[in-house]
């Protein structure tokens, strides 16, 4: 989705802006831009550069003349017009060397159509095909007297979800920045100030922030800022300093994002364990929680919901709370959620999955929730996000800053995020200590085993070579499996590019078994359990039609004479607890859609179509 980036100090803007964009790669974009208040008192003028492309060809260019200490950039995620020059942020009043106002926006204005006519029967030439562009013209028409009043005013006639960045010739010392449902932060330096969309793009310059809420403005200066509601009341909002370090943001010698991402899985899965795992007790203890045993026994039902990769995550947890605290769980895609006008339980505990915390159709799905009275927890990776400040508790990853598009160890960490919350419900219901113990051991062996299963990449590579020719592939599994078989086809199509299904490999002779050919491989999950036999029976029904075959298993399930026919190849996870298999099972197919992706030659952390964090419906 779109980023933003704003600068106002001493420095040169555009060099700070386009490295700021650079990071802000990641979140998915097709053109970029930045404008920057030139000259001084009166003839302050706005220079503009954007066009259709990458960062690194708008930075080649940039004009030689391009000086200003006051900036805003922009990555573009085309809505309203296509990928081009004249789309891209900034939008501006007029042509660049007359316009005042120079606009960066984020979200999409639902009654941008009624107010271009508006406009238009007004005599304003509007240049682009953007929602964008009503914005600076309704800035610049406004007659209030200070930038943010004309910001409020113009906020006022629009509808629909922003995060936005203004500069004003008039006002050539100041940022105005405003959000509604695309997030925004403002990062306080030494004598200069930043906003961004996204941490990663001011991180490198300070790490004391403040984030914005929705229906709030700020205004920026090189010395400090102000927040105000959106009538200009103050909201006194103060910034605070985050424990994160800079460096890792930075993919260091790694190829990319999404290979630093799988390896520092053991390690951020140790993270999101600490200090959470009560031996004595057999037991975990979540503070952020926020509930005593009492509402825990009240709980007749918990409900997930979290987007793509989170809903496959959340289906995993579902079964991790059923087992464990024997409760109804389920989970859905908080996309549809709201839609479906659903009926808001007060013993039902909703849980919210998000890696950004910014997911709109999650954060979405939280409001609907709160809005009718019901109790909503987070599992959250980014602290202090849009999701985990709407949530009545919840339950933070720590899997550190996730910036590959493609979610790895933030999976990894929802997984183990929800065995914590399992456990601490079973434990106050009817989990026994001896088996709350087990888990703990169980769990305590897991960044281990990640390890081992990161350990066999080079033959996991060898292999997704092979998947790679296919141009369609199967993944599937049954019960704990489904949903590491969803993911392992989620994960396979988002960078490979191949067309990758996830079924219940007990549907399959209700239907796709009819696409099974040579052509078209499956990879199969077969953990050593309950329904080991019965999965290795379908498996002979795929090779009876001569599907090649992947099976990711335990060390000891018996293949029969599949082994023997050399079709088949195998992948061995460690065994853990088997309520625990899930999150080791998963953790190969990463590796499988990495090299298959990097096989066929695609941009690993950028693929195409696709943005870290939706934060448009
Ligand atoms: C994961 O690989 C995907 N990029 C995507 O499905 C992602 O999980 C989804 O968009 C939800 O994002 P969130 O966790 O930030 O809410």
């Amino acid at each position: 989705m779109c980023g933003i980036v704003g600068y106002v100090g001493a420095q040169q803007a555009a060099p700070i802006l386009v490295e700021g964009l650079t990071r802000l790669e990641h979140r998915g974009y097709d053109s970029a831009g930045v404008a920057v208040l030139a000259g001084s008192g009166s003839t302050t003028a706005i220079k503009v550069a954007k066009r259709a492309g990458r960062v690194r060809d708008l930075a080649e260019a940039l004009p030689k003349r391009f000086a200003g200490r006051v900036g805003v950039g922009h990555t573009r995620w085309a809505t309203h017009g296509p990928a081009n020059d004249v789309n891209a942020h900034p939008h501006t009043d007029a042509p660049a060397h007359h316009a005042r106002v120079a606009v960066v926006h984020n979200g999409i204005i639902d009654n941008a159509a009624a107010l271009r006519h508006r406009l238009t029967e007004a005599g304003v030439e509007l240049a682009s095909d953007t929602d964008t562009e009503v914005l600076a013209h309704l800035v610049a028409r406004s007659s209030a007297d200070t930038l943010e009043g004309k910001v409020s005013e113009a906020l006022a006639a629009i509808e629909g979800t922003y995060g936005i960045a203004v500069v004003h010739t008039d006002f050539p010392d100041r940022i105005v920045a405003a959000r509604n449902g695309s997030p925004l932060i403002i990062g306080v330096g030494e004598r200069e100030m930043f906003v961004a969309s996204d941490l990663a793009a001011i991180v490198r310059h300070t790490t004391t922030v403040a984030h914005l809420d929705d229906g709030e403005i700020a205004s920026l200066t090189a010395t400090g800022f102000t927040t105000y509601r959106q009538d200009l009341t103050s909201t006194a909002k103060t910034a605070t300093v985050l424990d994160v370090d800079p460096a890792s943001y930075d993919a260091g010698e790694h190829e990319s994002f999404m290979r630093k991402e799988m390896l520092e899985q053991p390690a951020a899965a140790e993270r999101v364990l600490r200090g959470r795992l009560d031996e004595r007790f057999g037991t975990a203890h979540l503070g952020g929680l926020n509930m005593e045993p009492r509402e825990i026994r009240a709980i007749r039902r918990v409900k997930i919901l979290g987007c793509g990769s989170a809903y496959y995550v959340g289906q995993m947890g579902a079964g991790l709370v059923e087992e464990l605290a024997r409760i109804p769980a389920d989970a859905e895609a908080a996309s549809e959620f709201r839609y479906r006008n659903p009926i808001i339980e007060p013993d039902t505990l909703y849980v919210a999955v998000s890696q950004s915390g910014e997911t709109i159709d999650t954060l979405l799905a939280v409001q609907e929730i709160r809005r009718k009275g019901g109790r909503v927890i987070g599992l959250v990776n980014v602290v202090g996000s849009a999701i985990a400040r709407e949530c009545d508790g919840g339950i933070y990853l720590h899997a550190g800053p996730e910036v590959a598009v493609a979610s790895t160890k933030a999976l990894t960490n929802m997984f183990l995020g929800f065995a914590l919350l399992a456990l601490q419900l079973g434990r106050v219901r009817d989990l026994s200590i001896a088996d709350g113990r087990r888990l703990i051991a169980g769990l305590s062996r897991l960044p281990g085993q990640i390890e081992e299963v990161l350990a066999q990449e080079d033959a996991l590579a060898a292999l997704a070579g092979r998947l790679a020719e296919a141009e369609s592939l199967f993944f599937v599994g049954r019960v704990r499996g489904y949903p590491v078989a969803r993911e392992g086809a989620q994960k396979f199509k988002e960078i490979s590019y191949r067309h990758a299904e996830a079924y219940q490999t007990s549907e399959l002779k209700h239907g796709p078994l009819a696409l099974i050919c040579e052509a078209v491989p499956t990879v199969a999950i077969v953990p050593d359990d309950e329904l080991a036999d019965r999965n290795v029976a379908a498996l002979h029904e795929i090779a009876a039609r001569r599907g090649p075959l992947v099976v990711v298993t335990h060390d000891g399930v018996v293949l029969g004479d599949l082994d023997a026919s050399g079709g088949v190849e195998r992948v061995v996870v460690p065994r853990n607890e088997r309520e625990l298999d899930p999150i080791l099972l998963t953790v190969p197919l990463q590796l499988l859609a990495y090299h298959a992706a990097r096989r066929l030659g695609h941009d690993i952390d950028k693929p195409r179509n696709l943005a870290k964090s939706v934060t448009v419906e």
